[in-house]
C-alpha cells in the first residue's frame, strides 16, 4: 500500500501568537490540532509545510517594552524564545517559526499595500480620536477608562461596561482618563488609511460559499455580508511599534494588517532556505498547492473577510480553507487564576507529559467550531485507561515472552484476517484525520486496542508458556499482538510523536503508514521499556497549585479564553461571623517604591491611624509608585504577617482585576480617614 499519486503541496499555518504574553492551554488547543494534522499529512507522504511566527507589533507590545525599560525589539526577541520553548515542549513541529517584525514581512506588507493602493482599494480620510496629551499618543478605546454613562460603575474601558454590558464611545464616558498616563484625553483629528472592503462584497459572497469555510462559519459570514461591510482602518499614528506605511511618514500599518502577511513572510523565509519550496508556486492565483489556516473562532473576520480580499486585490491566491476551532474551558468553567486553571504551557510541562494533553485534545476534537472542556478528572482517567491501560498494555504483556523465550525474535503472523482488518482500519482513520475528526480517529484506534487486548486475553499466552509444546503458539500470539500494537502506534503517531519514536526503537522498525501492510515477521525486537507513565492525581494538584502563583502579565489583547471578561464567579457562601473576622481598614499610602529584584511587587508603607504597616503588593505593572503616594485604599489589617523574600508583609491591600496592568486598588469614598474600620 505505497503511495503512487503525486504528493500534494500543502502549506499550513496556525494563528500567530502575540509577542506580549506567555502561551497557555487556551492557545495550545490550536497548535496541537494543527500539529497533529500536519504530522498526519507528512506521514502520508504529502509535501506539507507548517509555518508560524510571533505577532510582534502593536501598542500593547510597545507599552510593555516601555514599562520594562527595554526596546520593543528586545522584548519580542525574548518572548519569541519563550514561545518557541513552550511549543517545542509540546512537540509542535513547525517547519519555520518567524516574526512579523522581519524584513520579509516589511517587504511583503509594502508590496501588498502598494498593490491595494494602485488598484484603488485604499481610501484616506480624517477621523477624530481620543488623544493622550501627556503621553502624546492617540488612544484606542481599550486604553481609555472612566465611569460608565449608563450604570455609573467606575473604571470601565472606553468601549463597553463590564458591569451592565452597555456599549458606548469613549467620548460618552464620565470622567474619561488615559489608562496609559492617567491624563484626561482630548479629541484630535488625524488622517487615516482605509481598506475599501465593501468593494469586495461580491467576491466574498462567492468565496465564503465555495467550501472554504465550515458551515457554521459560512453562516456567520453570510450574516455579516448581509449586514453590509465597512471600510477597514489599517493605519495607526506614531508612536506605534510596527511598519511605517510607504509614503506616509508617521503612519503605521495597524498590527492586524501585517499579521496575516506574516504567514507569507514566514513561508518566504523558509523558501529562501529550501530548494524544494517555491514561494510563487504556492501563492500564485490558480495554484494547485493547498493553503490552510487554523485559527480560533474569535478571529474569523480577519481571516475570512479582510485577508482573502487583500490577497485577491494584490494578485495572490486565496486560502483553500480556514479552519476555526472553539475555546476551551477547564472543569466546565473559563480558565481562572484563582482556581489555578489558567495554566501556562510551562507550568503544565513542569508537571505533566505533553503527550497526555495532545491525546486528550485529540480525543475531543472535531471539525467544528464547538468549544471544548478540559475536565481534569476525565483527562486523568482517559489518559490512564486508554494510553496506559489499553495501548501500552498490548506491548507490555507480549514483549516479555519474545525477549525471554524467543531470543528477542518475532515469529510468523498467524492471525492474517485480524491483522488485515487492522490494516484496513487505517483508511477509515485516515479519513478522520483528514477531516479533522480526531475524536473519531481516537475512538476507532481505541476499538482496535480493545480488540488486541481481548485477543491476548483469549489466547492466554501466560498459561500456554508453561507447556513447552505450546511455545510456537506463544511466539505466534506475541507476534500477532505486537503487529497489532505496531499498527495502533502508527495510527497514533501524529498525536504521540515521542511515544511513536520509542515504539520504533522497541520494534526496531519504522511506523510507516503507507507501508503498513508489510507486517513484522521473523524480526528482532529490542527489550521493552515502559513507554509512558500513569498520571497521578497529585501531579494535577501540584500543577493547579503552581498555576495560582504563575500569573501571566496582562496582555491587553484579545485572548483565546473568556478570561478577559475579568468576571470571576461568586465564591461559596460563608457565615457572617467568618466575614466579621476580617478586619478591613482604610489605609493611607504614605510611600510606595520599587523592590529590587521583584518583577511584580511594590513596597507600600500604609498609615492605619495608630500605626504604620509595610505591605508588599503585586501591583507594579499597574501603578507607578508616585501615582499611589497620598492615596487612600483599603487593607486587610489582621492578616498574619508573611515573611517574603524582600521582607515581612504586614497585611494586604485590596485590589480588583485579573492581574498585571489590569489591576485596580480599591479606594474608599471621600471623607474616609486612615484607620476607619470597614463593615
Ligand atoms: O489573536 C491573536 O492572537 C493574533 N495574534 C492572531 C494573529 S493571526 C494572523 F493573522 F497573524
Ligand atoms: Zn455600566
Amino acid at each position: 500500500m505505497t503511495q503512487t499519486t503525486t504528493p500534494r503541496d500543502i502549506l499550513v499555518t496556525s494563528a500567530l501568537p502575540y509577542a506580549n504574553g506567555p502561551i497557555h492551554l487556551g492557545h495550545l488547543l490550536e497548535y496541537i490540532q494543527t500539529d497533529i494534522w500536519v504530522r498526519y499529512q507528512k506521514m502520508r507522504g504529502e509535501n506539507c509545510v507548517y509555518v508560524c511566527a510571533d505577532d510582534a507589533h502593536g501598542t500593547a507590545i510597545m507599552l510593555r517594552a516601555e514599562r520594562e525599560g527595554i526596546s520593543s525589539e528586545a522584548l519580542i526577541e525574548r518572548i519569541s524564545q519563550e514561545h518557541q520553548e513552550d511549543f517545542s515542549g509540546f512537540l509542535i513541529n513547525f517547519d519555520n517559526y518567524h516574526s512579523t517584525h522581519s524584513p520579509e514581512n516589511r517587504e511583503l506588507a509594502s508590496t501588498i499595500y502598494n498593490a491595494l493602493k494602485d488598484n484603488g482599494h485604499i481610501a484616506t480620510r480624517t477621523i477624530t480620536q481620543s488623544y493622550d496629551p501627556e503621553k502624546q499618543m492617540f488612544l484606542a478605546d481599550r486604553f481609555i477608562k472612566g465611569t460608565c454613562p449608563k450604570c455609573k460603575t467606575e473604571d470601565q474601558y472606553g468601549d463597553n461596561c463590564e458591569a451592565c454590558g452597555a456599549t458606548y464611545t469613549p467620548a460618552e464616558l464620565i470622567e474619561p482618563r488615559s489608562a496609559v498616563s492617567g491624563a484626561t484625553p482630548e479629541e484630535r483629528d488625524s488622517e487615516h488609511y482605509f481598506f475599501r472592503l465593501p468593494e469586495f462584497a461580491d467576491f466574498l459572497q462567492n468565496w465564503t460559499r465555495s467550501g472554504t469555510l465550515q458551515p457554521q462559519v459560512a453562516n456567520k459570514l453570510s450574516e455579516w455580508l448581509e449586514a453590509g461591510l465597512q471600510e477597514w482602518d489599517i493605519s495607526r499614528d506614531a508612536p506605534y511599534f510596527g511598519f511605517e506605511i510607504p509614503d506616509a511618514p508617521g503612519k503605521y500599518f495597524y498590527v492586524w494588517l501585517d499579521a496575516p502577511i506574516g504567514y507569507l513572510a514566514s513561508f518566504k523565509n523558509l523558501c529562501d532556505r529550501r530548494d524544494d519550496l517555491d514561494f510563487d508556486h504556492f501563492w500564485k492565483p490558480g495554484s494547485d498547492a493547498e493553503v490552510y489556516h487554523f485559527i480560533g473562532k474569535d478571529i474569523i473576520n480577519f481571516h475570512a473577510l479582510f485577508w482573502p480580499a487583500m490577497l485577491h486585490s494584490a494578485g495572490f491566491r486565496t486560502p483553500s480553507a480556514v479552519y476555526a476551532h472553539g475555546f476551551i474551558t477547564v472543569n466546565g468553567q473559563k480558565m481562572s487564576k484563582s482556581r489555578g486553571t489558567f495554566i501556562m504551557a510551562k507550568t503544565y510541562l513542569d508537571h505533566l507529559n505533553p503527550e497526555y494533553l495532545r491525546y486528550y485534545f485529540a480525543s475531543k476534537l472535531t471539525g467544528s467550531v464547538d468549544d471544548m472542556d478540559l475536565n481534569l478528572d476525565d483527562f486523568t482517567q482517559k489518559v490512564n485507561s486508554d494510553l496506559i491501560g489499553k495501548v501500552v498494555n498490548i506491548a507490555a504483556r507480549s514483549a516479555g515472552f519474545i525477549t525471554k523465550k524467543f531470543d528477542g525474535r518475532l515469529g510468523q503472523v498467524t492471525e492474517t484476517d485480524k491483522l488485515q482488518s487492522f490494516i484496513d482500519a487505517g483508511d477509515e482513520i485516515a479519513g478522520h484525520y483528514e477531516n479533522r475528526e480526531f475524536g473519531r480517529a481516537m475512538r476507532r484506534i481505541m476499538e482496535l486496542s480493545d480488540e488486541a487486548n481481548q485477543y491476548v486475553h483469549d489466547e492466554r499466552p501466560w498459561e500456554r508458556i508453561k507447556d513447552p509444546e505450546q511455545a510456537d503458539q506463544v511466539q505466534a500470539i506475541s507476534t500477532n499482538a505486537l503487529n497489532m500494537f505496531r499498527l495502533i502506534m502508527t495510527y497514533l503517531a501524529p498525536v504521540l510523536p515521542k511515544t511513536a519514536k520509542a515504539a520504533e526503537a522497541f520494534l526496531d522498525a519504522p511506523l510507516d503508514w503507507n507501508g503498513r501492510a508489510t507486517l513484522l515477521e521473523d524480526h528482532p525486537i529490542n527489550k521493552f521499556k515502559p513507554l509512558m507513565q500513569r498520571i497521578e492525581s497529585s501531579q494535577i494538584d501540584r500543577m493547579l497549585e503552581a498555576s495560582k502563583d504563575a500569573l501571566p502579565a496582562a496582555t491587553g489583547q484579545p485572548s483565546k479564553t473568556a478570561e478577559d471578561s475579568h468576571m470571576e464567579p461568586i465564591a461559596e457562601q460563608i457565615e457572617f461571623p467568618d466575614f466579621a473576622k476580617v478586619d478591613l481598614r482604610v489605609a493611607k499610602i504614605v510611600s510606595a517604591e520599587h523592590v529590587e529584584g521583584a518583577d511584580k511587587l511594590l513596597r507600600l508603607v500604609l498609615d492605619i491611624g495608630d500605626e504604620q504597616r509595610q505591605v508588599f503588593a503585586g501591583i507594579k505593572s499597574a501603578y507607578a509608585p508616585e501615582a499611589l503616594e497620598g492615596r487612600l485604599t483599603v487593607m486587610v489589617a489582621n492578616l498574619k504577617p508573611r515573611k517574603m523574600k524582600f521582607g515581612v508583609s504586614e497585611g494586604m491591600v485590596l485590589a480588583a482585576g485579573p492581574g498585571g496592568e489590569d489591576i485596580q486598588i480599591l479606594s474608599p469614598d471621600a471623607g474616609a480617614e486612615p484607620g476607619m474600620r470597614i463593615m
